[in-house]
């Protein structure tokens, strides 16, 4: 098992631009300092290499099933005839079914260290909610979920994911917040913006109450770079390319980070390159543009320098709804920017005959937004010279998403 977390903020060629207040306005970084558990502050900021895992998360890891499983996918090379060989790491292994969990019971354990008794945050689709709920009872926390309307409403099996755990989900906007009465009408859809201003709301009014982000803040990519460092454990041959999915960026830089930080360290992976890959629904990666931008819609949080489409961008609806965010995590942007990682976007249409004939010949169905890393390897796949290697995380399971399977006609 795992026992330190690894921060690239420590071998990047180049210093992280930190957080910071827009010139205006209140303070988001006090707001921050006033919602986060403080060592998720000192995280944030740090400079630090390594991060020692405390015992109490190490146990819960363990708990839940680390470290999870490295494979070749031989049935897949089979089926489709490939002279490469190709390695993922299954992320859909834990009870949510996402990576998420690996953050949310980091924060979680944190949150209970600084004496808090409940924890709240906002979800999308829902994979966050459901790790944060998770964590939440694992540790002993109430937890309180603000989950935008048109999700809460289509997404049900993943509300009773949540209140099985124990969480209490409001559609958002919700009545319980002055926020979510400005904007309420019962047939309002909702957005991420809203329901982040909700859930930050209700932390403050509170006692006894932490806020919990999903991704995109740095302390999130290094609580995720358990994916990557079990991996190098795992690796029977070192890839020459790691490929992942990019939303905010925390799968692809839990997995990628610890390679790309040995390669800065000279300590391996020297050919390997690195591939992420987005949604064409929001392309930051690929077109957008390098600068300071709030994480989230309402800028309730500090600026972050990123690759951003703009904080007010809305993505049309896809069904991979983990990768409709506008950003990159800020050590995902500085490594695009000096060429160290590569990036694709897909459509949806072009990610889910990879999931199939992934689906076919592993027996997974992968999550929508883990298809776009399998589109990325397969398209890797025909253009690599033969005996080649891939490794690419899967970062989900589909098992609540096969609805979209149905309405993408491939099943
Ligand atoms: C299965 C899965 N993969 C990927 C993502 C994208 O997020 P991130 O880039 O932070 O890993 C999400 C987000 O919800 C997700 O649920």
């Amino acid at each position: 098992m795992v026992n330190k977390w690894y921060n690239i903020a420590a071998d990047l060629p180049i210093s992280l631009p930190p957080p910071k207040d827009p010139d205006e306005g209140d303070s988001r970084i006090a707001l921050l300092t006033k919602i986060l558990p403080s060592a998720l502050i000192d995280q944030e900021f740090s400079a630090e290499r390594w991060i020692p895992i405390p015992e109490e998360v190490r146990e819960a890891y363990a708990r839940v099933g680390r470290p999870t499983p490295y494979r070749r996918a031989e049935g897949l090379e089979r089926r489709l005839g490939l002279k490469v060989h190709i390695y993922y790491k299954f992320e859909g292994a834990l009870p949510v079914g996402s990576h998420k969990l690996n953050t949310a019971l980091a924060q979680a354990y944190y949150a209970k260290a600084d004496g808090a008794e409940e924890i709240a945050t906002e979800t999308g689709a829902g994979q966050w909610g459901m790790a944060a709920s998770l964590a939440a009872a694992l540790f002993g926390l109430k937890a309180t979920v603000f989950m935008t309307r048109s999700s809460y409403n289509s997404k049900r099996q993943r509300v009773v994911f949540m209140k099985t755990y124990g969480a209490t989900v409001y559609p958002s906007p919700s009545e319980v917040t002055e926020t979510g009465k400005k904007f309420y009408r019962p047939d309002h859809p909702g957005s991420l913006g809203i329901a982040i201003s909700e859930a930050v709301e209700y932390t403050l009014r509170g006692e006894k109450r932490k806020y919990l982000p999903g991704s995109v803040l740095e302390f999130v990519l290094i609580h995720q770079s358990v994916i990557g460092l079990e991996a190098v454990q795992q690796m029977p041959e070192e890839p020459d390319y790691v490929v992942g999915c990019v939303g905010g960026g925390s799968n692809f830089g839990g997995f990628a980070f610890p390679m790309i930080g040995m390669r800065l360290r000279g300590e391996g992976f020297e050919r390997t390159k690195f591939l992420a890959a987005e949604s064409a629904a929001a392309p930051k990666l690929t077109k957008g543009e390098y600068k300071y931008d709030f994480p989230d819609a309402v800028g309730v949080l500090p600026l972050i320098k990123m690759y951003t489409l703009g904080h007010d961008f809305v993505p049309p609806a896809v069904h991979a709804a983990g990768l409709r965010y506008h950003g990159a995590a800020p050590s995902l942007s500085v490594l695009r920017r000096l060429g160290l990682v590569d990036a694709v976007a897909y459509t949806q249409e072009e990610v889910f005959e990879a999931a199939v004939a992934f689906a076919r010949s592993e027996g997974i169905i992968p999550a929508p937004e883990s298809s776009h890393a399998i589109r990325a390897a397969l398209d890797l796949a025909k253009r690599l010279p033969p005996g080649s290697v891939i490794a690419f995380n899967l970062s989900g399971h589909g098992l609540l998403d096969v609805d979209a399977y149905e309405k993408a006609h491939v099943a």
